[in-house]
């Protein structure tokens, strides 16, 4: 044990922090197969994409986290960013308390990543604020007992996933031409990741080809083949869930070329290489009444990060 008594709270002039917490898509996605602890191993590629939370950091004086959230149903010590507070608390013994105000617009239980990306947050937010000695190996680890998606969300916004999505490889900034625009449709349901990982048949599990066909493609800066861009969840959310199936057909039948199942879903995302085409369709869905986003891929810099 050391006898290097821990500071129990930060010497911190300011008193609240900004961070902006982008959501994901998965450009591909390969289910390798069953793990011996319940999880799958996964190769799945991928990207941020700038529709974002925005979270308010504020130094509280009581010894607790609390959380206030635009949506009252993730105002729980449950919530993913709450558990990376309390992370950082445990590890360094502070008395410290955080008040979280979460400003929610990426749609929950989506296969956006979006209860994950506000861990990530918490995490890069505390440690620039409070200048906490943690090492990226730290972090990275400290990410990866909160979800299986959380360490891709201190990355800087595209990388290969692989084991249960912890493992990391980071990808060169680059964007292929034909995907400039994104369009991202959610159907009204929400689709839980546990259920679609254990309804998943061994006939959807793939040995990783198309995640390292593109990977390749990306890195020598090129248009990956739409084949390749493969989801090993999709089949399955398809023929169980029929929304999911019905907005397939719509955004096809917006104007879409190509449309994928981003994560475990249900949202769906299109690319598109011009904003006219993009616009078009996501006014002809919007009109249909559906929850489409305009985004396009995005990667986070250190003005992520607002400290008053
Ligand atoms: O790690 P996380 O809590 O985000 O995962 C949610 C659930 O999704 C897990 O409990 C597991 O059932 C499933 N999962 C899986 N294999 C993965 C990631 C998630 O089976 N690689």
């Amino acid at each position: 044990m050391s006898d290097v008594q821990q500071p129990s709270r930060m010497p911190v002039h300011s008193t609240s922090c900004f961070v902006r917490s982008y959501a994901k898509i998965n450009l591909t996605l390969d289910v390798l197969g069953k793990r011996a602890d319940g999880y799958h191993e996964l190769a799945t590629i991928m990207q941020m994409v700038d529709l974002y939370d925005t979270l308010c950091l504020t130094i509280l004086d009581e010894d607790c986290v609390r959380i206030v959230s635009t949506r009252s149903e993730l105002n729980s010590d449950d919530n993913l960013a709450v558990r990376a507070a309390q992370a950082i608390r445990h590890r360094f013994s502070f008395t410290q308390g955080l008040s979280i105000e979460l400003h929610k617009r990426i749609p929950m239980a989506a296969g956006l990543g979006g209860g994950s990306s506000n861990a990530a947050a918490v995490l890069l937010a505390l440690h620039q604020w409070w200048q906490l000695p943690l090492s990226p190996e730290d972090m990275l680890t400290l990410a990866a007992s909160l979800g299986s998606d959380v360490p891709f969300f201190l990355t800087e916004g595209l990388a290969l996933c692989e084991g249960r999505g912890e493992r990391l490889t980071p990808l060169p900034t680059y964007w292929p031409a034909s995907m400039r625009w994104l369009l991202l449709l959610k159907p009204t349901i929400g689709v839980s990741t546990a259920t679609v990982f254990r309804n998943l048949p061994v006939s959807d599990y793939t040995d990783g080809v198309h995640t390292q066909a593109v990977c390749t493609v990306l890195l020598a800066k090129g248009e990956p083949f739409r084949e390749d861009m493969y989801n090993g969840l999709e089949r399955g959310v398809l023929e169980r869930y029929p929304e999911v199936a019905q907005t397939r057909e719509d955004i096809l039948r917006a104007g879409a070329s190509f449309v994928r199942l981003s994560g475990s879903g249900p949202t769906l995302f299109a690319p598109f290489p011009e904003l006219a085409s993009a616009t078009q369709a996501q006014q002809r869905l919007h009109e249909q009444g559906y929850e489409v986003y305009l985004t396009r891929a995005i990667h986070p810099t250190s003005g992520n990060i607002c400290i008053f």
